[in-house]
């Protein structure tokens, strides 16, 4: 295979210039951090799992009209996607009072919210991630007014779109976190799209019956069966094929 050039390594992926002008190819590490990457380690076979997965639920987004930087899945660790100008705002969705709400506002974990809310982070490693408002995205001009606007209306058609699909599988989206970029379109248009990846490491799952954990918390809390977890969720989404992950896992050598 001709040598890639890098464009950029992140905690759980690595971007490589793709073939064609304009794209990139998302490489899935095992790598693992928590906490703006105090807690290090490796999960076995998450990344073959969390590329298969985020491809399912982005094909799913894609058919319900959601935008998306996702071209396709090329091989069992890497996906060929668009590139985008990443916008640098986090947007995570609670359905369930969990993580870093829970803590900051004394909720218990696993109260129902009355409503899901949306909260902002300013996307910085060095500043880990601080919660911020509308206000000072736009202030900053990390996003325009139209900009949120946009990627608003997807995050709550987003949100109820993999509640339902998870519930339909016994999972409670409890929350989640999502990034979008910008594209320019043939026209010359700039237009806001779903990017970087929907897996059990930026998800809150928990199982609808006994609220066991099923995504990176597990890892964070040291809780173990990390591996398991990633797994179960996509066994119940039906993309693990019938040998399991030691099939994966030999596409996976088979293919590097
Ligand atoms: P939090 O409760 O720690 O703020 O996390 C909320 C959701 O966002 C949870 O589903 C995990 C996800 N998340 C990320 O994807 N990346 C991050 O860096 C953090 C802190 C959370």
């Amino acid at each position: 295979m001709a040598k890639r050039t890098k464009l950029y390594e992140g905690k759980a992926k690595v971007l490589f210039q793709g073939s064609e002008p304009g794209t990139v190819v998302q490489y899935f590490k095992d790598d693992a951090t928590a906490f703006n990457a105090k807690k290090k380690g490796t999960i076995n076979g998450k990344g073959v799992l969390n590329n298969i997965i985020s491809e399912f639920i982005m094909l799913r987004l894609q058919e319900m009209g959601i935008p998306t930087h996702f071209i396709k899945r090329m091989n069992m660790r890497e996906q060929l996607c668009h590139q985008v100008d990443i916008i640098p705002v986090e947007v995570i969705v609670r359905n369930v009072a969990a993580g870093s709400m829970a803590k900051r506002l004394g909720i218990p974990e696993g109260t129902n919210l009355p409503r899901s809310i949306v909260e902002f982070c300013y996307k910085s490693d060095e500043l880990d991630d601080p919660l911020i408002s509308e206000e000072h995205a736009v202030a900053f001009g990390w996003a325009s007014p139209q900009e949120i606007d946009d990627f608003m209306a997807m995050t709550l058609r987003i949100n109820d779109y993999l509640s339902g699909l998870f519930m339909g599988i016994g999972i409670r989206l409890v929350d989640f976190k999502l990034e979008f970029g910008r594209i320019e379109d043939e026209n010359g248009d700039v237009r806001v799209v779903l990017a970087d990846e929907i897996s059990p490491d930026n998800c809150r799952l928990w199982d609808a019956k006994t609220n066991e954990k099923m995504d990176k918390d597990r890892f964070r809390r040291d809780m173990g069966g990390v591996e398991e977890a990633y797994q179960e969720v996509a066994r119940r989404l039906g993309i693990l094929p019938e040998g399991g992950m030691a099939e994966l896992e030999e596409s996976d050598s088979e293919e590097s």
